[in-house]
């Protein structure tokens, strides 16, 4: 194609009426959507509203049932994401596209490995993802393995990608669900040097008060309908009216807290360490609590939960679970002292992608839907449909294998699997990662009906408002140690990211 010049405003992108259909599911219908050079589009919408269908339909990894897609004002049928990075648009997806047994330079270049006198040039790959990394304020080492990596440094990675691959629409699919504050800022500071360079961005995300941030126009998906754009006003977006487009009505309180009086201590870990990271972790855990647990990522924080719960057991220290110390040194031993864990990263540990909906909630409590070794398919389906019921997972059918589902149903699916454990100390590892405002309400009285019936729930989050909302008390660790705690009504901002930083 021809270059054209392109000024700031210009249309770049642009779909009219384009049509997605899965086998059972309509994922767009008819949308309108277009994307200026110069500005940050946000795409909001609930769990499977259709909103990573859309960038898959930009970036050529879905084509379109019907429609028409235009790039710089000239049809174009996007063949695969080769051909829409040739077009000038990259993508961060939900799901990462990284290889992890190639280090983090060769996942920069895949695909298009520079070549000095015919041969990789291993050295400018290297000196050119240090610079991308840098751009985003990341110090990750060029030449580490990505499957060493945690999530958060995966993302950055991913981002350095799309920058290396210099693409003049970008598009980002909830890439701040597993970044932190700080870098999430850091993010933001690089959106905002590209959109002045003429850049279109599309931004995909469940936290309104990102969008405040950084939104210059808003379109809103409901059920694979185009509703609504908006052009918004920075730091001065109407939530309310913008949920009630998402979820077409009115929320009225977004962290339905209830106060629950503590019984007795369930849970006691005294000096857990581990060689790695843990450094004398010490705390204990009432029935009907529910403690948040802060920090930043690399912190340990996902390190102590999975030490509790024995998949990454402890090398020293005691756990002791109403009052009698016990082993947990698998996941097995965690399950069988009524301790469940909803890990963080969902797609490695927390869900068989290639097994149905219904499988995946039963999965670690099959002896409460069996007589002996046999199911009772009554008991399964019910387990599955209540779970699924409770959390709203969004589906055609249960049957529905889970790799199919968008990444916010996939998220309620774990928990579904968790809830339905009936543990009695419940560890959430970031449970709203990637679920829409009204799944968060939801996921929030789920946590309060077990608060007060009885159970014991750790929370680990990176989000704040969530953390300071649902607490009866904080810790924040940071390098392995727990840098403090707070306890209600004495919590702010500043003060968990003070003693995240390690600076209290
Ligand atoms: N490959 C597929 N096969 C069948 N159904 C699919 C497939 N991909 C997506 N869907 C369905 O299409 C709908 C839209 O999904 P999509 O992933 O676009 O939602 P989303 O808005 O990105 O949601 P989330 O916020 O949870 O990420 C959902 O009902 C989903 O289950
Ligand atoms: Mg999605």
């Amino acid at each position: 194609m021809k270059e054209k010049t392109v000024n700031i405003g210009d249309v770049i992108f642009e779909m009219e009426n384009v049509t997605k259909k899965f086998p059972g599911v309509v994922a767009l219908d008819n949308i309108q959507f277009n994307l200026k050079a110069g500005e940050v589009h946000v795409l909001l919408g609930e769990n499977g509203a259709g909103k990573s269908t859309l960038i898959k339909t930009m970036t050529g990894a879905h084509k379109p049932t019907e429609g028409t897609i235009k790039v710089n004002g000239e049809v174009v049928h996007i063949e695969d994401p080769i051909h829409a990075q040739e077009l000038g648009i990259g993508a961060v997806y939900q799901e990462f596209n990284l290889v992890p047994f190639l280090d983090v330079a060769q996942n920069v270049f895949l695909g298009k490995e520079p070549k000095k006198n015919g041969v990789i040039d291993r050295e400018y790959m290297i000196k050119r993802t240090k610079e991308v990394l840098n751009m985003v304020g990341s110090d990750i080492d060029p030449t580490v393995m990505v499957e060493s990596l945690g999530v958060a440094s995966q993302q950055m990675v991913e981002i350095a990608k799309a920058l290396n691959a210099d693409s003049k629409i970008l598009i980002l699919d909830e890439p701040s669900a597993v970044l932190t504050e700080k870098e999430i800022n850091k993010l933001f500071e690089v959106i905002e040097r590209l959109v002045k360079k003429g850049v279109g961005v599309v931004y995909i995300s469940h936290r309104l008060e990102e969008i405040n941030v950084i939104a210059d126009r808003v379109t809103v998906l409901r059920d694979g309908q185009y509703i609504e754009t908006v052009k918004v006003e920075k730091n001065n977006i109407d939530k309310n009216e913008l949920v009630r487009l998402m979820v077409g009505r009115q929320l009225d309180d977004f962290f339905p807290k209830h106060d629950v009086v503590p019984g007795e201590e369930i849970l006691r870990v005294e000096n857990l360490s581990t060689h790695k990271l843990l450094k004398n972790i010490s705390f204990s855990l009432k029935q009907g609590e529910i403690l948040g647990i802060g920090g930043l990522v690399g912190a340990g924080r996902t390190e102590l939960v999975k030490a509790i719960f024995g998949a990454e057991p402890a090398d020293s220290g005691k756990i002791v679970v109403k009052g009698k110390e016990v082993t947990i040194r698998t996941p097995k031993e965690g399950i069988l002292n009524r301790i469940g864990l909803a890990p963080e990263d969902r797609k490695l540990e927390g869900l068989v992608q290639i097994l149905e909906i219904d499988k995946n909630i039963n999965m670690a409590s099959l002896d409460k839907v069996s007589n002996g070794p046999f199911i009772n398919e009554q008991k399964f389906n019910s387990v599955a449909a209540d779970m699924s019921e409770k959390l709203k997972v969004k589906t055609p059918s249960l049957k529905q294998l889970v790799c199919n589902l968008s990444g916010g149903n996939q998220q309620k699916v774990v928990l579904s699997k968790w809830l339905a454990c009936e543990s009695e100390i419940l560890i959430l590892d970031e449970p709203t990662r990637g679920i829409d405002v009204g799944a968060k309400v939801e996921v929030y009285s789920l946590m309060n009906d077990l608060a007060k019936a009885g159970k014991a729930i750790i929370m680990v989050s990176s989000e704040l408002p969530e953390l300071i909302a649902m607490s009866d008390r904080i810790l924040v660790m940071h390098e392995g140690s727990i840098s403090g705690e707070l306890k209600k009504g004495d919590y702010s901002q500043e003060k968990i990211l003070k003693l995240a930083a390690g600076e209290a």
